[in-house]
């Protein structure tokens, strides 16, 4: 189930809001500059179906999206927990980062939990299958898998150059909880 849980920044411990209703997710994440959205597949998905397959599924949405925010590039990425290299791609997100373009993600399947760090409050998201997050240029964050990963997310680029992460070098990533854990 999507779930936000929003956090002062030094009370991990202590959330101050936690929902699983997705209107009042989107209605929180809308006040931090954030898009959260639920889509609903045309048709169904069958388990190993092609990227071809779950694009098609989610069409109108993805086309909208691209015409609303100009994407240039849609990819389908997908990993499972007996990837062998799950460890090394689990720890590329973990750290606090931001990017020069909007980190925009739609899960198709599984799940994972991001984390948003705005001014003086701590943002946690768990995004599921079809939801869909759209995470401001320059907004701090970090995303975690879990230790056994299992997604597959269509992810949106406006930028040639893919996954660029800028590390803020902070520590909070750690304070705050991991996936899974
Ligand atoms: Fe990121």
């Amino acid at each position: 189930m999507s779930r936000l849980r929003i956090f002062a920044e030094n009370a991990p411990d202590t959330p101050e809001f936690d929902s699983s209703d997705g209107d009042a997710i989107a209605r929180e994440l809308q006040e931090i500059g954030v898009t959260f959205e639920r889509w609903q597949a045309a048709q169904p998905i069958a388990p190993g179906a092609s990227a071809e397959d779950v694009m098609a599924a989610y069409r109108a949405d993805i086309d909208r999206l691209v015409a609303e925010r100009g994407f240039k590039s849609v990819d389908v990425v997908s990993i499972a927990p007996d990837n062998p290299k799950r460890e090394e791609m689990r720890a590329k997100f973990l750290d606090e980062h931001f990017h020069k373009e909007d980190e925009v993600r739609f899960f198709v399947a599984g799940s994972g939990l991001f984390t948003l760090h705005v001014g003086d409050r701590v943002y946690e998201i768990e995004c599921v299958k079809d939801d869909l997050i759209a995470v401001p240029d320059g907004t701090t964050h970090w995303f975690d898998m879990g230790p056994e990963p299992s997604f597959v997310a269509i992810r949106f680029f406006t930028e040639p150059d893919g996954w660029v992460g800028h590390f803020t070098g902070t520590d909070i990533a750690r304070r705050f909880p991991r996936y899974r854990e």
